[in-house]
């Protein structure tokens, strides 16, 4: 999508009412402050992970029941976070809810299969057109062992991720993630930063980055290591990004991805944690028709249960199946997030949710262009499936490099505090996404527009 031509917004103005709403969100958020004074004493940084931090203090949740959650003050907002896309399903479905509370007389956990893993495995079989199926915890999870079983099945080390993509936290994969845009090296050799303390750099070196949506320089850089003796085992990656708001694959790009990686002999593994249940029925590779050999779930999976899921191929699971990977773990398969996850898919995320979905984000993506054309207001709306975002960019982004160039930093962190001072419970972070759900209406989205629409006319008046 292009984006539109534009007003020029005053820097000073975006301050005044930065301030200005800031206060207006401190004032409404008194429970949350007096929480965040006592989470702080045991719980790091007052928060269960940095993700849920936020300056001056976090807003707590109490409660959510569909596209609605409430706040340790009571205040009610509608939901377009949704826990960073976990939870297209909606708050407390009463499928998901019946699912649970009939588990929980049954026993939650045995470390030992049970049906509902099957009819999971069955079913996302079916959705995501492969073979096997693993479960484990988190996204993370399934990143990880991904990469090992892609390693293991290759016998090589090195692996390919596209720069700036988000794929977890551990060693393997937080690697050029959220760096400063002076740091990110050469376009043809990218270099290779550790996400934050901890990650030693001999780990990060065997991660190398490319650019998103640039087939020949990803053919490029994989032909370069060819040379150099340390092929890749495989391409790690997003199909749509989804956190640098929203950047869709150009046309033919995943095509000309799986040929250049099938034809060099390098794994394809599509990272659907995001993607995954919230674009189509079948993720991405139902949306862009682009089969991987390797693919991960996670977030909306379990229906608000944490679990995760790889899949793969055949081919790619002999080294699972022979046992020469080991792919473990003492929760994985968990009863509770299988029974949850049988409901989410097979009573709610439906071929009808997905029309609704698909409708809900049409006149979202609609009423905030007309926003924006409006005002010549510099930016564009993108998405797809329950996933959208505004764009605060004067260019349009494709990649990590045009995204720290053009992103409007400080009109992100501002959307944001109108958002919440309007009712509107949305993701924190200048790089988040919406998500929709099958409990939102038109009129939720018309909420959001109205806000956006507040927004662009204080800021171009
Ligand atoms: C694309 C992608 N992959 C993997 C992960 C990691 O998932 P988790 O936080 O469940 O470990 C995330 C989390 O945001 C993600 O967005």
């Amino acid at each position: 999508m292009s984006a539109p031509a534009t007003a020029e917004i005053d820097r000073a103005r975006i301050a005044e009412l930065t301030e200005c709403e800031q206060h207006r969100l401190d004032d409404s958020t008194p429970g949350s402050k007096q929480m965040f004074e006592r989470a702080r004493r045991a719980l790091a940084g007052g928060v269960a992970s940095a993700y849920q931090g936020r300056e001056p203090w976090p807003i707590y949740l109490e409660r959510g029941v569909g596209s609605r959650v409430w706040d340790v003050d009571g205040t009610e907002r509608i939901d377009f976070h949704n826990a960073f896309g976990s939870m297209p399903q909606g708050h407390a479905h009463p499928a998901i809810t019946a699912a649970i509370e009939k588990r929980l007389e049954l026993g939650t956990h045995f470390a030992a299969p049970t049906e509902d893993a099957v009819i999971v495995a069955e079913e996302l079989t079916r959705r995501f057109r492969l073979p096997r199926w693993r479960f484990v915890n988190s996204g993370s999870e399934a990143t990880m062992d991904a990469i090992r079983i892609a390693r293991a099945q290759t016998g090589r080390d090195t692996i390919v991720k596209i720069f700036g993509s988000y794929h977890g936290h551990h060693d393997y994969v937080m690697v050029s993630i959220g760096v400063p845009y002076d740091e990110i090296g050469d376009r043809e050799d990218y270099a290779s930063l550790p996400y934050g303390a901890g990650i030693p750099q001999s780990v990060a070196d065997l991660t190398v980055p490319v650019p998103f949506n640039d087939a020949a320089a990803m053919e490029r850089r994989i032909e370069q290591l060819i040379d150099e003796g340390r092929p890749p085992a495989c391409v790690i990656m997003e199909p749509a990004m989804m956190n640098l708001g929203v950047v869709l694959p150009e046309p033919g790009y995943l095509e000309a991805v799986r040929e250049l990686t099938k034809r060099l002999g390098v794994l394809l593994i599509f990272d659907e944690v995001k993607t995954g249940l919230c674009i189509a029925a079948g993720g991405a590779v139902e949306r862009f028709g682009v089969e991987p050999d390797l693919l991960t779930l996670a977030k909306a999976l379990g229906g608000g249960v944490s679990t995760g899921a790889i899949g793969g191929t055949e081919e790619a699971f002999a080294v699972v199946e022979s046992g020469k990977v080991y792919q473990v773990g003492t929760f994985s398969g968990n009863p509770l997030a299988m029974a949850a996850a049988r409901a989410s898919l097979t009573e709610v995320l439906t071929p009808a949710a997905y029309e609704h979905l698909d409708f809900l984000e049409e006149r979202l993506l609609r009423g905030c262009q007309d926003v924006i054309d409006r005002h010549g207001f510099p930016g564009y709306s993108v998405g797809i499936g329950a996933k959208g975002c505004v764009t605060f960019s004067p260019e349009a982004i494709v990649d990590y490099e045009s995204f720290k160039a053009h992103q409007d930093a400080d009109l992100a962190d501002l959307a944001w505090l109108y958002n919440m001072n309007r009712g509107i419970y949305m993701t924190p972070g200048r790089e988040e996404e919406w998500t929709l759900t099958v409990a939102h209406t038109p009129e939720d989205c018309d909420v959001f527009v109205d806000s956006f629409a507040e927004m662009a006319a204080d800021l171009t008046a």
